[in-house]
């Protein structure tokens, strides 16, 4: 059931929470599947509607500094610096875990991810709550996220309380995960805060990533925000292939992509699942230019294009 944001749903939503209950919330990246992010039996349902694996920890939402203080010790004049700069917004940090944090939310780890969204009717949620909000994306393990209420997954909505309408979200991509538990950060999932706003931030060089499958962090898996339809991405789409075009569309079945990575950002995940819905036998998508600013845009499309 999707609600519109008034005081008086917005209370519903918050206790709902406080029964340890889920509702889908809007955020200025993506939809979020949100529990009480300190009640351990709450983030087990959350798994299990999500069809997720435990060893997934799940991002934990705050407002404030007295509520990152709640879930997050130990930190640091560095982390303070990107919180002035990039809170509220799309920058997701890796602390060390304050006890209260159940383990079912960090899947056992010493370290949480928080983030402050910046829209607005997540930040009104997370007030009228009155405390932190664990939050993973909206959508089945794997699957695409939703960038639109509209978008849920049908499963997903029948099983949450509501989800609040916050009309399309602004950047589109999951937000961007830095650890900043060790020594040099480490970026975690590029996103829409880059590479480079972190490193000029910061003043210093991020620590390397391994390679898309090698990966040991928890939750980095090669395959991840994938259509259900088989996507494919090749230098350039011909006339009679369906699928995410720079240029000109070609046929009824390409939709043309802005030229620049935010607005592309923001697009992609909608103009997936309008193509998914159509039975195609793939879909095709151009390659984005290979440099730095694509760099969030180019890691959710080979993810979703490996097998
Ligand atoms: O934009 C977003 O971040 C959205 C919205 C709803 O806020 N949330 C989101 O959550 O994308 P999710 O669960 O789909 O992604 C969380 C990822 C995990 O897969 C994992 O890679 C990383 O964040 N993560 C969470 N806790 C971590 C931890 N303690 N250490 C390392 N990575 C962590
Ligand atoms: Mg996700």
């Amino acid at each position: 059931m999707i609600l519109s944001p008034t005081p008086e749903n917005l209370q519903r939503a918050a206790d709902a929470l406080k029964r340890g209950d889920l509702i889908v919330m809007p955020t200025e990246t993506v939809y979020g599947l949100a529990c009480d992010a300190l009640n351990a039996e709450a983030a087990d349902k959350l798994y299990e509607v999500k069809g997720r694996p435990k060893e997934n920890p799940i991002i934990v939402h705050v407002y404030g500094h007295a509520m990152l203080d709640r879930v997050a010790t130990k930190i640091d004049e560095d982390t303070l610096g990107l919180v002035e700069r990039f809170w509220p917004g799309p920058l997701t940090l890796v602390l060390k875990k304050r006890p209260e944090v159940p383990a079912e939310i960090t899947s056992g780890l010493d370290t949480v991810a928080v983030r402050c969204p910046s829209h607005p009717v997540a930040q009104e949620l997370l007030q009228v709550f009155g405390g932190p909000i664990g939050a993973p994306s909206a959508n089945r393990f794997m699957a695409l996220s939703a960038t639109a209420a509209e978008d849920v997954d049908p499963l997903i909505a029948s099983r949450a309380e509501m989800v609040l309408q916050g009309g399309p979200c602004s950047f589109g991509l999951e937000s961007t995960v830095l650890d900043m538990s060790q020594s040099p950060p480490r970026l975690l999932r590029p996103g829409s805060i880059t590479r480079s706003d972190i490193q000029a931030t910061l003043g210093m060089p991020l620590g390397t990533m391994p390679p898309l499958g090698q990966r040991r962090s928890p939750g980095m898996y090669a395959r991840h925000y994938a259509p259900n339809t088989r996507l494919l991405l090749i230098p350039e789409l011909h006339s009679d292939q369906p699928g995410l075009t720079f240029g000109e569309p070609k046929n009824a079945h390409q939709l043309q992509m802005p030229d620049s990575p935010t607005a592309y950002a923001m697009k992609l995940y909608a103009a997936l699942h309008q193509l998914d819905t159509l039975g195609l036998d793939t879909i095709y998508v151009a390659t984005p230019p290979e440099t730095p600013e694509w760099e969030a845009v180019q890691d959710r499309l080979s993810r979703a294009s490996a097998s």
